[in-house]
Protein backbone atom coordinates (compact mmCIF):
# COMPACT_ATOMS: atom_id res chain seq x y z
CA UNK A 1 0.00 0.00 0.00
CA UNK A 2 1.39 3.47 -1.13
CA UNK A 3 1.55 6.51 1.83
CA UNK A 4 -1.20 8.03 0.21
CA UNK A 5 -3.41 5.09 0.11
CA UNK A 6 -3.15 4.19 3.56
CA UNK A 7 -3.52 7.78 4.16
CA UNK A 8 -6.90 8.02 2.83
CA UNK A 9 -7.48 5.30 4.38
CA UNK A 10 -6.99 6.48 7.60
CA UNK A 11 -9.06 9.40 6.58
CA UNK A 12 -12.18 7.16 5.46
CA UNK A 13 -12.01 4.41 8.83
CA UNK A 14 -12.03 7.81 10.89
CA UNK A 15 -15.46 9.13 9.34
CA UNK A 16 -16.56 5.52 9.04
CA UNK A 17 -16.13 4.66 12.74
CA UNK A 18 -17.58 8.55 14.23
CA UNK A 19 -13.88 9.96 15.06
CA UNK A 20 -13.86 12.82 12.43
CA UNK A 21 -16.54 14.18 10.18
CA UNK A 22 -16.22 17.14 7.41
CA UNK A 23 -18.25 19.64 9.11
CA UNK A 24 -21.03 21.04 7.65
CA UNK A 25 -21.21 17.72 5.28
CA UNK A 26 -24.80 18.31 4.66
CA UNK A 27 -23.62 21.81 2.85
CA UNK A 28 -21.06 20.53 0.89
CA UNK A 29 -18.54 21.37 3.32
CA UNK A 30 -16.22 23.95 4.95
CA UNK A 31 -12.42 23.86 3.47
CA UNK A 32 -10.30 22.88 6.38
CA UNK A 33 -12.33 22.71 9.05
CA UNK A 34 -13.63 19.40 10.93
CA UNK A 35 -16.25 18.19 13.80
CA UNK A 36 -15.33 15.80 16.02
CA UNK A 37 -17.69 12.66 16.30
CA UNK A 38 -18.56 10.38 19.16
CA UNK A 39 -15.52 8.17 19.25
CA UNK A 40 -13.17 11.71 17.91
CA UNK A 41 -14.44 14.05 20.78
CA UNK A 42 -13.59 10.99 23.14
CA UNK A 43 -10.38 10.65 22.29
CA UNK A 44 -9.52 14.40 21.88
CA UNK A 45 -10.38 14.54 25.27
CA UNK A 46 -8.53 12.03 26.12
CA UNK A 47 -4.97 13.10 24.54
CA UNK A 48 -6.00 16.97 26.05
CA UNK A 49 -6.22 15.48 29.55
CA UNK A 50 -3.45 13.57 29.35
CA UNK A 51 -1.09 16.94 28.00
CA UNK A 52 -2.90 18.27 31.35
CA UNK A 53 -2.32 15.81 33.74
CA UNK A 54 1.74 15.81 32.70
CA UNK A 55 2.04 19.48 32.95
CA UNK A 56 -0.21 20.26 35.37
CA UNK A 57 -0.84 18.21 38.04
CA UNK A 58 2.79 16.46 38.01
CA UNK A 59 4.65 20.11 37.83
CA UNK A 60 4.28 21.77 40.80
CA UNK A 61 5.22 25.08 40.09
CA UNK A 62 2.37 24.74 36.45
CA UNK A 63 -0.79 26.36 36.76
CA UNK A 64 -3.17 26.16 34.42
CA UNK A 65 -5.79 28.42 33.42
CA UNK A 66 -8.69 29.39 30.21
CA UNK A 67 -8.70 32.25 28.96
CA UNK A 68 -10.62 34.25 26.13
CA UNK A 69 -10.35 33.54 22.38
CA UNK A 70 -11.66 37.37 22.35
CA UNK A 71 -9.08 39.93 23.30
CA UNK A 72 -8.02 43.53 23.37
CA UNK A 73 -6.85 44.01 19.37
CA UNK A 74 -3.89 45.99 20.90
CA UNK A 75 -2.35 42.52 22.09
CA UNK A 76 -1.83 41.11 18.58
CA UNK A 77 0.04 44.69 17.70
CA UNK A 78 2.19 44.26 20.48
CA UNK A 79 2.52 40.62 20.05
CA UNK A 80 4.22 41.28 16.70
CA UNK A 81 1.05 39.43 14.47
CA UNK A 82 -0.62 42.13 12.85
CA UNK A 83 2.67 43.09 11.18
CA UNK A 84 4.85 39.73 10.93
CA UNK A 85 2.22 36.60 10.77
CA UNK A 86 2.44 36.07 7.85
CA UNK A 87 2.43 33.73 5.16
CA UNK A 88 4.37 33.89 1.84
CA UNK A 89 1.83 32.97 -1.26
CA UNK A 90 2.72 32.53 -5.04
CA UNK A 91 -0.31 31.84 -7.47
CA UNK A 92 0.31 30.23 -10.64
CA UNK A 93 -1.66 31.78 -13.28
CA UNK A 94 -2.40 29.33 -15.32
CA UNK A 95 -4.58 26.99 -12.81
CA UNK A 96 -4.99 29.74 -10.53
CA UNK A 97 -3.97 27.78 -7.85
CA UNK A 98 -2.31 29.42 -4.77
CA UNK A 99 0.52 27.71 -3.31
CA UNK A 100 3.08 28.71 0.18
CA UNK A 101 6.30 29.74 -1.58
CA UNK A 102 8.15 28.34 1.06
CA UNK A 103 6.26 24.88 0.89
CA UNK A 104 6.88 24.65 -2.90
CA UNK A 105 10.62 25.16 -2.22
CA UNK A 106 10.48 22.38 1.10
CA UNK A 107 8.50 19.94 -1.26
CA UNK A 108 11.46 20.08 -3.64
CA UNK A 109 14.01 19.90 -1.26
CA UNK A 110 12.48 17.03 -0.08
CA UNK A 111 12.08 15.09 -3.89
CA UNK A 112 16.15 15.37 -3.99
CA UNK A 113 16.70 13.90 -0.76
CA UNK A 114 14.26 10.95 -2.43
CA UNK A 115 16.42 10.79 -5.34
CA UNK A 116 19.63 10.60 -3.02
CA UNK A 117 17.63 7.66 -0.79
CA UNK A 118 16.60 6.19 -4.06
CA UNK A 119 19.97 5.61 -4.60
CA UNK A 120 21.48 4.87 -1.67
CA UNK A 121 18.92 2.26 -1.43
CA UNK A 122 19.71 0.76 -4.77
CA UNK A 123 23.60 0.96 -3.68
CA UNK A 124 22.59 -1.24 -0.08
CA UNK A 125 20.98 -4.12 -2.16
CA UNK A 126 23.15 -4.55 -4.87
CA UNK A 127 26.71 -4.56 -2.22
CA UNK A 128 24.96 -6.05 0.52
CA UNK A 129 27.05 -7.05 3.74
CA UNK A 130 30.02 -4.84 1.76
CA UNK A 131 28.15 -2.00 1.20
CA UNK A 132 30.04 1.58 3.35
CA UNK A 133 27.25 4.01 2.88
CA UNK A 134 29.62 6.68 4.42
CA UNK A 135 31.92 6.38 1.54
CA UNK A 136 28.94 5.64 -1.15
CA UNK A 137 27.12 9.09 -0.28
CA UNK A 138 30.45 10.98 -0.43
CA UNK A 139 32.01 9.18 -3.67
CA UNK A 140 29.28 8.46 -5.45
CA UNK A 141 29.25 11.05 -8.57
CA UNK A 142 25.58 10.89 -8.85
CA UNK A 143 24.59 11.63 -5.14
CA UNK A 144 27.19 13.93 -4.88
CA UNK A 145 25.75 15.95 -7.30
CA UNK A 146 22.55 15.52 -5.87
CA UNK A 147 24.13 16.37 -2.81
CA UNK A 148 25.56 19.58 -4.27
CA UNK A 149 22.72 20.76 -5.25
CA UNK A 150 20.62 20.13 -2.26
CA UNK A 151 22.79 22.24 0.15
CA UNK A 152 23.02 24.80 -2.58
CA UNK A 153 19.49 25.41 -2.50
CA UNK A 154 18.74 24.83 1.02
CA UNK A 155 21.43 27.25 2.13
CA UNK A 156 20.10 30.00 -0.32
CA UNK A 157 16.71 29.37 1.07
CA UNK A 158 17.28 30.18 3.96
CA UNK A 159 19.07 32.98 3.48
CA UNK A 160 16.05 34.58 1.56
CA UNK A 161 13.69 33.56 4.48
CA UNK A 162 15.75 35.20 7.40
CA UNK A 163 16.11 38.46 5.28
CA UNK A 164 12.28 38.24 3.85
CA UNK A 165 13.74 38.34 0.28
CA UNK A 166 10.68 37.43 -1.39
CA UNK A 167 12.33 38.21 -4.81
CA UNK A 168 14.83 35.84 -4.00
CA UNK A 169 12.28 33.21 -3.29
CA UNK A 170 10.78 33.34 -6.56
CA UNK A 171 14.47 33.01 -8.18
CA UNK A 172 14.88 30.09 -6.66
CA UNK A 173 11.33 28.42 -7.85
CA UNK A 174 11.64 29.57 -11.49
CA UNK A 175 15.93 28.34 -11.44
CA UNK A 176 14.79 25.16 -9.91
CA UNK A 177 11.36 24.68 -12.65
CA UNK A 178 9.45 24.03 -9.80
CA UNK A 179 6.31 23.35 -11.61
CA UNK A 180 2.34 24.01 -10.54
CA UNK A 181 1.09 20.14 -9.67
CA UNK A 182 -2.31 21.18 -10.85
CA UNK A 183 -1.23 23.03 -14.61
CA UNK A 184 2.31 21.11 -14.58
CA UNK A 185 3.53 25.21 -16.14
CA UNK A 186 5.87 27.48 -14.81
CA UNK A 187 3.64 30.52 -15.20
CA UNK A 188 4.39 31.91 -12.10
CA UNK A 189 3.04 35.46 -10.17
CA UNK A 190 5.55 37.40 -7.46
CA UNK A 191 5.71 36.20 -4.45
CA UNK A 192 3.53 38.20 -1.97
CA UNK A 193 3.09 38.19 2.00
CA UNK A 194 -0.37 37.38 3.53
CA UNK A 195 -2.02 37.80 7.12
CA UNK A 196 -3.49 34.99 8.54
CA UNK A 197 -5.50 36.31 10.99
CA UNK A 198 -9.49 36.65 11.28
CA UNK A 199 -10.95 39.65 11.66
CA UNK A 200 -14.51 39.76 13.52
CA UNK A 201 -16.78 42.67 14.35
CA UNK A 202 -17.65 43.41 18.30
CA UNK A 203 -20.51 45.41 19.18
CA UNK A 204 -23.98 45.61 18.14
CA UNK A 205 -24.28 49.29 16.40
CA UNK A 206 -22.68 48.99 12.75
CA UNK A 207 -20.82 52.94 14.11
CA UNK A 208 -20.04 51.24 17.63
CA UNK A 209 -18.31 48.26 15.80
CA UNK A 210 -14.60 47.17 16.89
CA UNK A 211 -12.59 45.04 14.48
CA UNK A 212 -10.79 42.73 16.68
CA UNK A 213 -8.76 39.38 15.85
CA UNK A 214 -9.58 35.44 16.36
CA UNK A 215 -6.09 34.18 18.18
CA UNK A 216 -3.84 32.80 16.29
CA UNK A 217 -2.17 31.14 19.34
CA UNK A 218 -3.18 31.08 22.78
CA UNK A 219 -0.06 32.06 23.96
CA UNK A 220 -0.70 35.71 24.11
CA UNK A 221 -3.55 34.86 26.47
CA UNK A 222 -1.19 33.61 28.83
CA UNK A 223 1.53 36.62 28.93
CA UNK A 224 -1.45 39.24 28.91
CA UNK A 225 -1.96 36.99 32.27
CA UNK A 226 0.90 36.61 33.45
CA UNK A 227 1.20 39.17 35.94
CA UNK A 228 -2.63 38.27 37.43
CA UNK A 229 -1.17 34.06 37.75
CA UNK A 230 1.91 35.90 39.34
CA UNK A 231 0.80 37.57 42.21
CA UNK A 232 -2.85 35.42 43.21
CA UNK A 233 -0.80 32.44 42.65
CA UNK A 234 2.44 33.55 44.69
CA UNK A 235 4.62 32.02 41.71
CA UNK A 236 8.49 32.00 41.92
CA UNK A 237 10.75 32.01 38.90
CA UNK A 238 10.63 28.97 37.37
CA UNK A 239 7.24 28.99 36.72
CA UNK A 240 4.71 28.08 34.12
CA UNK A 241 1.02 28.67 33.15
CA UNK A 242 -0.51 26.00 30.88
CA UNK A 243 -3.66 26.12 28.61
CA UNK A 244 -5.33 24.33 25.61
CA UNK A 245 -8.10 25.71 23.51
CA UNK A 246 -8.76 27.08 19.99
CA UNK A 247 -6.81 29.36 17.55
CA UNK A 248 -7.38 30.48 14.18
CA UNK A 249 -5.44 30.88 11.01
CA UNK A 250 -6.56 31.60 7.97
CA UNK A 251 -4.38 29.04 6.26
CA UNK A 252 -3.50 29.42 2.62
CA UNK A 253 -2.98 25.91 1.78
CA UNK A 254 -5.20 24.16 4.07
CA UNK A 255 -4.50 20.23 3.46
CA UNK A 256 -3.69 17.07 4.69
CA UNK A 257 -6.86 16.90 6.80
CA UNK A 258 -7.04 17.78 10.16
CA UNK A 259 -2.46 18.25 10.00
CA UNK A 260 -3.26 22.22 9.11
CA UNK A 261 -6.81 23.46 9.84
CA UNK A 262 -7.92 27.03 10.04
CA UNK A 263 -9.68 26.19 13.45
CA UNK A 264 -7.78 24.05 15.77
CA UNK A 265 -6.92 23.23 19.41
CA UNK A 266 -3.51 23.95 21.08
CA UNK A 267 -1.70 22.99 24.25
CA UNK A 268 0.91 25.18 25.09
CA UNK A 269 2.72 26.36 27.97
CA UNK A 270 4.72 29.29 28.98
CA UNK A 271 7.87 28.73 31.46
CA UNK A 272 8.94 31.91 32.78
CA UNK A 273 12.85 31.59 33.76
CA UNK A 274 15.65 33.79 34.97
CA UNK A 275 17.32 36.23 31.79
CA UNK A 276 20.63 33.67 30.90
CA UNK A 277 18.72 30.45 32.23
CA UNK A 278 16.78 30.16 29.21
CA UNK A 279 19.07 27.80 27.52
CA UNK A 280 18.91 25.41 30.64
CA UNK A 281 15.20 25.32 30.32
CA UNK A 282 15.12 24.77 26.49
CA UNK A 283 16.80 21.59 27.01
CA UNK A 284 15.18 20.56 30.27
CA UNK A 285 11.37 21.09 28.12
CA UNK A 286 12.96 19.18 24.75
CA UNK A 287 13.59 16.19 26.94
CA UNK A 288 10.99 16.02 28.74
CA UNK A 289 7.81 16.73 25.94
CA UNK A 290 9.94 14.28 24.38
CA UNK A 291 9.38 11.65 27.10
CA UNK A 292 5.76 12.52 27.01
CA UNK A 293 5.71 11.62 23.41
CA UNK A 294 7.58 8.36 24.21
CA UNK A 295 5.33 7.79 27.13
CA UNK A 296 2.59 6.14 24.96
CA UNK A 297 4.64 3.95 23.31
CA UNK A 298 4.72 5.13 19.95
CA UNK A 299 8.47 4.51 18.73
CA UNK A 300 11.31 6.41 19.24
CA UNK A 301 12.38 6.48 14.93
CA UNK A 302 8.43 7.97 14.58
CA UNK A 303 9.65 11.26 16.35
CA UNK A 304 12.95 13.66 15.46
CA UNK A 305 13.79 16.87 16.38
CA UNK A 306 14.19 19.67 13.52
CA UNK A 307 15.84 22.99 14.48
CA UNK A 308 14.05 26.19 12.45
CA UNK A 309 16.12 27.61 10.05
CA UNK A 310 14.29 30.73 10.27
CA UNK A 311 13.77 32.27 13.61
CA UNK A 312 10.28 33.65 14.39
CA UNK A 313 10.03 37.60 15.50
CA UNK A 314 10.24 36.70 19.11
CA UNK A 315 12.66 33.45 19.35
CA UNK A 316 16.58 33.20 20.08
CA UNK A 317 16.19 29.23 19.73
CA UNK A 318 13.62 26.65 18.17
CA UNK A 319 12.69 23.26 17.65
CA UNK A 320 10.43 21.27 16.08
CA UNK A 321 9.20 17.62 17.05
CA UNK A 322 8.50 16.23 13.84
CA UNK A 323 6.40 12.93 13.84
CA UNK A 324 6.10 10.62 10.72
CA UNK A 325 3.12 11.05 9.76
CA UNK A 326 1.73 8.78 6.18
CA UNK A 327 3.03 12.14 4.24
CA UNK A 328 6.04 12.27 5.74
CA UNK A 329 8.20 13.53 8.51
CA UNK A 330 6.30 17.18 9.66
CA UNK A 331 6.02 19.45 12.52
CA UNK A 332 3.97 17.67 15.58
CA UNK A 333 4.93 19.91 18.59
CA UNK A 334 7.24 23.48 18.53
CA UNK A 335 9.54 23.91 21.19
CA UNK A 336 10.62 27.97 21.26
CA UNK A 337 12.82 30.62 23.35
CA UNK A 338 10.75 32.95 23.20
CA UNK A 339 13.22 35.40 25.32
CA UNK A 340 11.51 38.20 27.09
CA UNK A 341 9.89 39.36 24.08
CA UNK A 342 6.48 39.19 24.46
CA UNK A 343 6.20 40.66 28.29
CA UNK A 344 8.12 43.75 27.20
CA UNK A 345 6.38 44.43 24.26
CA UNK A 346 2.75 44.54 26.45
CA UNK A 347 4.71 46.30 29.35
CA UNK A 348 5.57 48.79 26.18
CA UNK A 349 2.14 48.87 24.79
CA UNK A 350 0.14 48.47 28.03
CA UNK A 351 2.14 50.53 29.94
CA UNK A 352 2.08 48.21 32.99
CA UNK A 353 4.72 46.70 34.87
CA UNK A 354 5.40 43.00 33.73
CA UNK A 355 7.98 41.96 35.79
CA UNK A 356 8.82 39.60 38.70
CA UNK A 357 10.37 40.88 42.02
CA UNK A 358 12.76 38.30 42.73
CA UNK A 359 13.25 38.62 47.11
CA UNK A 360 16.56 36.88 47.80
CA UNK A 361 18.48 39.38 45.12
CA UNK A 362 16.00 42.68 46.01
CA UNK A 363 15.62 42.56 41.78
CA UNK A 364 13.10 43.02 39.34
CA UNK A 365 13.67 41.77 36.09
CA UNK A 366 11.46 41.03 32.98
CA UNK A 367 11.08 36.64 32.47
CA UNK A 368 12.51 34.74 29.79
CA UNK A 369 9.98 32.17 28.38
CA UNK A 370 10.28 28.99 26.90
CA UNK A 371 7.40 28.07 24.83
CA UNK A 372 6.08 24.12 24.53
CA UNK A 373 3.26 24.57 22.23
CA UNK A 374 1.47 21.38 20.13
CA UNK A 375 -1.51 21.02 17.99
CA UNK A 376 -4.32 18.85 19.76
CA UNK A 377 -5.78 17.72 16.20
CA UNK A 378 -2.32 17.51 14.95
CA UNK A 379 -1.32 14.52 17.96
CA UNK A 380 -5.16 13.47 17.00
CA UNK A 381 -3.70 13.06 13.78
CA UNK A 382 -0.56 11.36 14.93
CA UNK A 383 -1.93 8.98 17.11
CA UNK A 384 -4.62 7.61 14.79
CA UNK A 385 -1.76 7.87 11.81
CA UNK A 386 -0.14 5.04 14.22
CA UNK A 387 -2.64 2.91 15.30
CA UNK A 388 -4.67 2.30 11.94
CA UNK A 389 -3.27 -1.54 11.12
CA UNK A 390 -4.41 -4.08 8.80
CA UNK A 391 -3.26 -6.92 10.23
CA UNK A 392 -3.57 -10.44 8.87
CA UNK A 393 -3.59 -13.04 11.85
CA UNK A 394 -2.68 -16.74 11.49
CA UNK A 395 -6.22 -18.55 10.78
CA UNK A 396 -5.63 -16.46 7.41
CA UNK A 397 -8.49 -13.71 8.08
CA UNK A 398 -7.93 -10.10 8.47
CA UNK A 399 -8.66 -7.53 10.90
CA UNK A 400 -8.28 -3.44 10.99
CA UNK A 401 -6.62 -2.85 14.40
CA UNK A 402 -6.54 1.05 15.81
CA UNK A 403 -4.08 0.18 18.06
CA UNK A 404 -4.66 3.60 20.10
CA UNK A 405 -2.23 3.55 23.21
CA UNK A 406 -4.65 1.77 25.87
CA UNK A 407 -4.77 5.44 28.24
CA UNK A 408 -6.06 7.27 25.24
CA UNK A 409 -8.23 4.62 23.91
CA UNK A 410 -12.15 6.21 23.76
CA UNK A 411 -13.61 3.71 24.70
CA UNK A 412 -11.71 1.43 27.18
CA UNK A 413 -13.78 -1.60 28.12
CA UNK A 414 -16.91 -3.32 26.02
CA UNK A 415 -18.93 -5.74 27.81
CA UNK A 416 -20.42 -8.19 25.45
CA UNK A 417 -22.78 -10.78 26.43
CA UNK A 418 -21.96 -14.27 24.73
CA UNK A 419 -25.37 -14.58 23.26
CA UNK A 420 -28.61 -12.70 23.41
CA UNK A 421 -30.34 -15.22 25.68
CA UNK A 422 -30.01 -17.22 28.91
CA UNK A 423 -29.64 -13.86 31.42
CA UNK A 424 -26.98 -12.79 29.54
CA UNK A 425 -27.73 -9.47 28.49
CA UNK A 426 -29.13 -8.89 31.89
CA UNK A 427 -25.83 -10.31 33.78
CA UNK A 428 -23.66 -8.09 30.71
CA UNK A 429 -25.77 -4.78 31.80
CA UNK A 430 -25.30 -5.61 35.57
CA UNK A 431 -21.40 -5.75 35.45
CA UNK A 432 -21.41 -2.41 32.74
CA UNK A 433 -23.75 -0.43 35.84
CA UNK A 434 -20.44 -0.68 38.32
CA UNK A 435 -17.79 -0.19 35.48
CA UNK A 436 -19.27 3.33 34.41
CA UNK A 437 -18.02 5.06 37.07
CA UNK A 438 -14.66 4.58 36.28
CA UNK A 439 -14.38 3.56 32.81
CA UNK A 440 -16.17 4.69 29.11
CA UNK A 441 -17.69 1.50 28.40
CA UNK A 442 -19.84 0.15 25.81
CA UNK A 443 -22.29 -2.26 25.30
CA UNK A 444 -22.88 -4.21 22.29
CA UNK A 445 -25.10 -7.61 21.87
CA UNK A 446 -25.50 -7.62 18.44
CA UNK A 447 -24.00 -10.63 15.55
CA UNK A 448 -21.48 -12.90 16.16
CA UNK A 449 -18.78 -12.60 19.16
CA UNK A 450 -16.20 -12.59 16.53
CA UNK A 451 -17.55 -9.51 14.69
CA UNK A 452 -18.10 -7.68 17.73
CA UNK A 453 -14.35 -8.17 18.79
CA UNK A 454 -13.88 -6.78 14.91
CA UNK A 455 -16.19 -3.96 15.73
CA UNK A 456 -14.01 -3.08 18.89
CA UNK A 457 -10.57 -3.54 17.48
CA UNK A 458 -11.44 -0.83 14.82
CA UNK A 459 -12.52 1.68 17.35
CA UNK A 460 -8.98 0.78 19.54
CA UNK A 461 -11.18 -0.49 22.38
CA UNK A 462 -8.15 -2.25 24.63
CA UNK A 463 -10.76 -4.80 26.55
CA UNK A 464 -13.67 -6.77 25.94
CA UNK A 465 -15.18 -8.44 28.52
CA UNK A 466 -17.45 -11.66 27.34
CA UNK A 467 -20.35 -13.20 29.62
CA UNK A 468 -20.82 -16.52 28.90
CA UNK A 469 -22.30 -19.48 30.98
CA UNK A 470 -19.79 -20.01 33.18
CA UNK A 471 -20.16 -16.29 34.50
CA UNK A 472 -23.28 -18.12 36.11
CA UNK A 473 -21.59 -20.92 37.79
CA UNK A 474 -18.52 -18.94 39.28
CA UNK A 475 -18.69 -15.07 38.58
CA UNK A 476 -16.25 -15.08 36.15
CA UNK A 477 -16.07 -13.57 32.80
CA UNK A 478 -13.22 -13.54 29.79
CA UNK A 479 -10.96 -10.25 28.76
CA UNK A 480 -10.07 -10.15 25.81
CA UNK A 481 -6.67 -7.54 25.28
CA UNK A 482 -6.78 -5.56 21.41
CA UNK A 483 -3.47 -6.05 20.44
CA UNK A 484 -2.09 -9.72 21.48
CA UNK A 485 -5.87 -10.89 20.99
CA UNK A 486 -4.89 -13.06 24.29
CA UNK A 487 -8.21 -14.06 26.33
CA UNK A 488 -7.58 -14.70 30.28
CA UNK A 489 -10.66 -15.72 32.68
CA UNK A 490 -10.86 -13.36 35.46
CA UNK A 491 -13.04 -12.76 38.69
CA UNK A 492 -15.93 -10.43 37.56
CA UNK A 493 -14.19 -8.79 40.84
CA UNK A 494 -11.25 -8.04 39.65
CA UNK A 495 -12.04 -6.36 36.43
CA UNK A 496 -11.97 -2.85 37.72
CA UNK A 497 -8.75 -3.83 39.26
CA UNK A 498 -6.80 -5.05 36.31
CA UNK A 499 -7.73 -2.59 33.89
CA UNK A 500 -7.08 -0.01 36.36
CA UNK A 501 -3.45 -1.05 36.38
CA UNK A 502 -3.26 -0.92 33.01
CA UNK A 503 -4.57 2.37 32.55
CA UNK A 504 -2.87 4.00 35.33
CA UNK A 505 -1.60 7.30 34.42
CA UNK A 506 1.70 6.95 36.85
CA UNK A 507 2.85 3.84 34.77
CA UNK A 508 2.42 5.67 31.76
CA UNK A 509 3.99 9.23 33.03
CA UNK A 510 6.25 8.12 35.97
CA UNK A 511 9.01 10.01 34.19
N1 LIG B 1 2.57 29.83 20.23
C1 LIG B 1 3.46 29.34 19.28
C2 LIG B 1 2.83 28.79 18.10
O1 LIG B 1 1.63 28.94 17.90
P1 LIG B 1 3.26 27.39 15.94
O2 LIG B 1 4.47 26.58 15.55
O3 LIG B 1 2.71 28.37 14.98
O4 LIG B 1 3.66 28.09 17.31
C3 LIG B 1 2.28 25.45 17.38
O5 LIG B 1 2.10 26.39 16.35
C4 LIG B 1 1.62 24.15 17.05
O6 LIG B 1 0.24 24.36 16.72
C5 LIG B 1 2.19 23.44 15.82
O7 LIG B 1 3.32 22.67 16.15
C6 LIG B 1 1.03 22.58 15.37
O8 LIG B 1 0.99 21.37 16.11
C7 LIG B 1 -0.17 23.41 15.75
N2 LIG B 1 -0.71 24.13 14.57
C8 LIG B 1 -0.26 25.29 14.05
N3 LIG B 1 -1.00 25.65 12.99
C9 LIG B 1 -1.95 24.69 12.84
C10 LIG B 1 -3.02 24.48 11.92
N4 LIG B 1 -3.29 25.37 10.95
N5 LIG B 1 -3.79 23.37 12.05
C11 LIG B 1 -3.54 22.48 13.03
N6 LIG B 1 -2.55 22.62 13.93
C12 LIG B 1 -1.76 23.71 13.84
Amino acid sequence: MTREELFKKIISHAKEYGFIFPSSEIYDGLAAVYDYGQLGSLLKNNIRDYWWQSMVQLHENIVGIDSAIFMHPTIWKASGHVDAFNDILIDNKDSKKRYRADMLIEEHLAKIEDKINKEVEKATKRFGEKFDRKMFISTNPRVVEYKNKYDTVKTRFANALNNNDLKDLKNIIEEEKIVCPVSGTRNWTDVRQFNLMFCVQMGSVTDDTETIFLRPETAQGIFVNFLNVYKTGRMKIPFGIAQTGKAFRNEIVARQFIFRMREFEQMEMQYFVKPGEEMKWFEYWKTTRKKWHLSLGIPEQKYRFHDHEKLSHYANAATDIEFEFPFGFKELEGIHSRTDFDLKQHQKYSGKKLQFFDAETNESYVPYVIETSIGLDRMFLAIISYAYNEEKLDDGTERIVFHIPHILAPIKIAVLPLVKRDGMPEKAREIMGNLIYDFMCQYDEKDTIGRRYRRQDAIGTPYCITIDQQTFEDNTVTIRERDTMKQERISISKISEIVKDKLNFKNNLGM
